[in-house]
């Protein structure tokens, strides 16, 4: 196994469980991937079309291993997350001839990390795996921390792995090749993070506003500080109960309701990206934490303004609620058939594992609707 890169500056290293993330820029990149996989033949890739196109040119111009032959294309999209993906991906490896010996890079948002990751950790029994994040949502959350894994029948993350990968190499100049829509959708992570674990995160960057006539100033914003707290939040709470039975899983404050609405779109034309759904979801799980465990109106509303201003509204219909709260029943927080879910006390403190009565879904889809 290649020895990994010398530690020359710490401050550019976190480390979880012995995984490090590694942040680096273009100039450093290809040193950063040589010296974690080395120039095996026995190493592959796996892209979506869309960093095939955008990403993987940068990784072979300074890696060349990857020809063609190592190269895993998958279509783009979380609905690509499933086990037909999967058993193309080990029928590849295995066509391929890899071995305990081989690395799988993941290079891509959190589709091609959490599939990539369940691959390598399951084919052969595990193989070694790294992640190279190229949307703002992986960066700061998806390819941190893990959790790996396929939706089923629609629902997200049915099956999975917790595994770490042999290291995260984050490279921010990837934000660069990302839709305004896609940067948008990674912020809703980071507030989450503030939101659950962090309260003087959160005073700090409550009160953006993003907005794309910004776009250099709040990528260089997420290059220069944003990115690497969230990561630090998320690293944190993961090094403290990694198999996500208690803390953790305030990492999942507005996801109940939020997955919900993403289920309710997906694969028509009007389905939303993660991010929105999860901005809605924590608006409806803020007025439900206001009710259920006293988070402060005044916190409740700064919440209110900040999701608004910046996220557009996720549309959903009186109509849709009851159908809305069954897709909410397969939560995997719920235990003995009663919705949980991560509520916050206050802003910065998030209390996981609270059971909530459908009443007050209800309640909080409804005050959304409500709202312009
Ligand atoms: N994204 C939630 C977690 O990693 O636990």
């Amino acid at each position: 196994m290649p020895s990994p890169p010398k530690n020359t500056d710490n401050n550019k290293i976190i480390s979880l469980h012995g995984c490090p993330i590694h942040f680096t820029d273009e100039k450093h990149f290809g040193r950063q991937i040589s010296a974690f996989i080395g120039e095996t033949e026995k190493n592959f890739i796996l892209t979506d079309v869309n960093t095939a196109k955008l990403c993987l040119p940068l990784v072979r111009s300074q890696f060349p291993g990857f020809d063609e032959s190592r190269v895993i294309t998958m279509e783009a999209g979380e609905g690509e997350k499933n086990m037909s993906s999967l058993h193309h991906i080990w029928n590849f490896l295995l066509q391929h001839r890899a071995g305990r010996d081989s690395c799988l890079v993941n290079l891509g948002g959190g589709m091609i990390t959490d599939l990539g990751g369940f691959a390598a950790s399951t084919y052969k029994r595990g193989i070694r795996f790294v992640h190279i994040p190229t949307s703002l949502m992986g960066m700061a959350d998806a390819a941190i921390g893990g959790k790996t894994g396929i939706n089923i029948g629609g629902i997200k993350n049915q099956a999975g792995t917790f595994a770490l990968p042999q290291a995260v190499i984050v490279m921010p100049g990837f934000l660069k090749t990302l839709l305004w829509h896609e940067l948008l959708s990674g912020f809703a992570e980071i507030f989450k993070a503030a939101l659950a674990l962090d309260h003087s995160f959160w005073n700090k960057i409550k009160e953006l506003s993003l907005s794309e006539t910004k776009r250099a100033a709040i990528i260089s914003l997420l290059e220069n500080s944003i990115i690497r707290r969230s990561i630090e939040i998320k690293a944190e709470v993961v090094a403290s109960d990694f198999r996500d039975q208690g803390k953790r899983q305030c990492l999942n404050f507005g996801h109940s309701i939020g997955h919900a609405l993403e289920l309710l779109e997906q694969g028509t034309a009007k389905e939303i990206p993660h991010g929105y759904a999860v901005a809605a979801g924590m608006l409806c799980e803020a007025f439900i934490s206001n009710l259920r465990c006293g988070l402060p109106a005044k916190q409740l509303s700064d919440i209110e303004k900040c999701i608004s201003i910046n996220f557009p509204k996720t549309h959903f219909e009186e109509k849709d609620i009851e159908g809305i709260i069954s897709l909410i029943r397969h939560d995997k927080k719920n235990v003995n058939d009663k919705v949980r879910m991560s509520l916050l006390k206050a802003a910065g403190t998030c209390v996981p594992g609270v059971e909530c009565p459908e009443a007050l879904i209800r309640k909080g889809l409804s005050s959304y609707l409500k709202k312009a």
